[in-house]
């Protein structure tokens, strides 16, 4: 039974400075529910110097060689928020050979190389938990592997990445451009170092991979995905969305159709009635349709140091009440994965296209009625009283008649806006 452990940190950034914060303010509640004090002891750093005021205030020591950390017997548990694949790969394959558990935010780490990681977890005897990496502060991966263990999961939707949604909450609601919105999700500390993965859905993908697997036991990689990003959202079709009854939101899904399990990520007209529609700024929330459940929604801030932290606490709190009670430590999911991924090219999706027509407008009847006559489900077409610009939508396309859709109305105009769309119009 142990009665104290010790932690390494790597990195000592935004959010590993509130991991220091929220330790130092809830070590003793969680010494009493745990029965364990847990200490940080060391930090991994590049420029002690930078970081030697935080290290002082708190009592621990700095060091800029990582083995100080994996190969010290004392250190216990290794938290990793430095990022990205490298060197983060090498240092949390290191610790969990040297014995540590490790705790991790690192979602491009997982998303592209759990499988490997939580194996040496598993053959070193280790805990590997990363509730942290998706949703920020909301409890989300250690419900769906416990509580929804119960259920049969059909379908999980999600805004997962709080940058994005900041910024379409700035430039709805406070017409902000795009390059300003951007510069103040960065300067809150939400946006990744290099914002790409971010505005490109990137980010967003990664974290589907993650709650595809914790969901549905779906193996998938970035390959298996529609991704889009944000970057050719515009402001005249986020205007005639609203007008139509939508919010435009960076949507991540997974779900299960009857060839399989399907993922994609990309900017969606969602009704303003739905609960994903009301989440603004760097909130997130994700949506899940289960047999049992119904319909749930589990919400909260998807970045920002405090909750991030909160949920990096957590997983120390899963480790110390394991060690505490002598417990083996199980994968975090306890999924198998392996469920068969749908062939996208047969997946119906709803789409919004909006068009600058070259010329005089055409006949919306007759281009509605010629469409359909093609087989297009074409619920909604108008052009904008003051331009030249037609707006549509069309339901239940598969990717193969969406590019030809595409190519047919670029022979009309430039193609300006491609959005998917929640649900049938006709049902809004
Ligand atoms: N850049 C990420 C976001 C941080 O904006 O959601 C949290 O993963």
């Amino acid at each position: 039974m142990k009665k104290e452990m010790k932690i390494g940190l790597l990195g000592l950034g935004v959010v590993a400075t509130g991991v220091v914060e929220r330790l130092a303010a809830q070590q003793k509640q969680i010494e009493a529910q745990t029965g364990i004090l847990l200490s940080i002891e060391k930090a991994l750093v590049l420029n002690p110097q930078e970081k030697a005021a935080v290290a002082k205030a708190h009592g621990f020591e700095l060091v800029t060689n990582i083995e100080d950390i994996t190969k010290d017997a004392e250190i216990d548990i290794v938290i990793e928020l430095i990022g990205r694949i490298s060197p983060a790969k090498e240092y949390i394959l290191s610790a969990l050979k040297n014995g540590k558990h490790v705790v991790t935010a690192n979602k491009d780490l997982i998303a592209q190389h759990g499988k490997e990681i939580i194996a040496v977890a598993k053959e070193h005897k280790v805990g590997f938990y990363y509730e942290a990496s998706v949703g920020g502060g909301i409890p989300l991966l250690r419900p769906l592997a416990t509580s929804y263990a119960a259920d049969t999961i059909t379908s999980i939707k999600g805004i997962v990445n709080g940058t994005t949604n900041y910024m379409l909450t700035k430039m709805m609601e406070e017409q902000m451009d795009y390059q300003t919105a951007l510069a103040q999700a960065q300067a809150l500390g939400f946006a990744e170092s290099d914002p790409t993965n971010d505005v490109d859905g990137i980010d967003a993908a990664y974290k589907m991979i993650i709650l595809g697997a914790f969901a549905f036991g779906a193996d998938l990689s970035l390959s298996d995905l529609s991704i889009q990003g944000i970057r050719h959202v515009q402001a005249a079709d986020v205007v005639t969305a609203q007008t139509l009854g939508y919010e435009v939101k960076l949507i991540g899904e997974v779900k299960r159709v009857a060839q399989g399990i399907t993922a994609r990520v990309s900017p969606v007209l969602v009704p303003k009635t739905h609960p994903l529609a009301m989440i603004k700024n760097e909130y997130n929330g994700v949506f899940i349709e289960s047999e049992g459940i119904g319909q749930s929604l589990l919400y909260g801030p998807g970045a920002g140091a405090l909750p991030t932290a909160t949920s990096v606490l957590s997983d120390l709190i899963e480790i110390a009440d394991r060690a505490y009670d002598q417990q083996s430590f199980e994968a975090f999911n306890r999924k198998e994965l392996g469920s068969p991924l749908a062939d996208r090219s047969v997946v119906e999706e709803n789409y919004f296209i909006s068009v600058e027509l070259n010329a005089t407008p055409v006949s919306v009847d007759a281009l509605v009625q010629s469409l359909n006559k093609q087989g297009y489900k074409v619920v909604y077409c108008a052009l904008a009283a003051t331009e030249n610009r037609l707006s549509l939508i069309v339901n239940h396309v598969v990717p193969s008649a969406y590019e030809a859709l595409l190519a047919e109305l670029a022979t009309q105009g430039q193609i300006q806006g491609q959005l998917g769309v929640m649900g049938d119009y006709n049902e809004n």
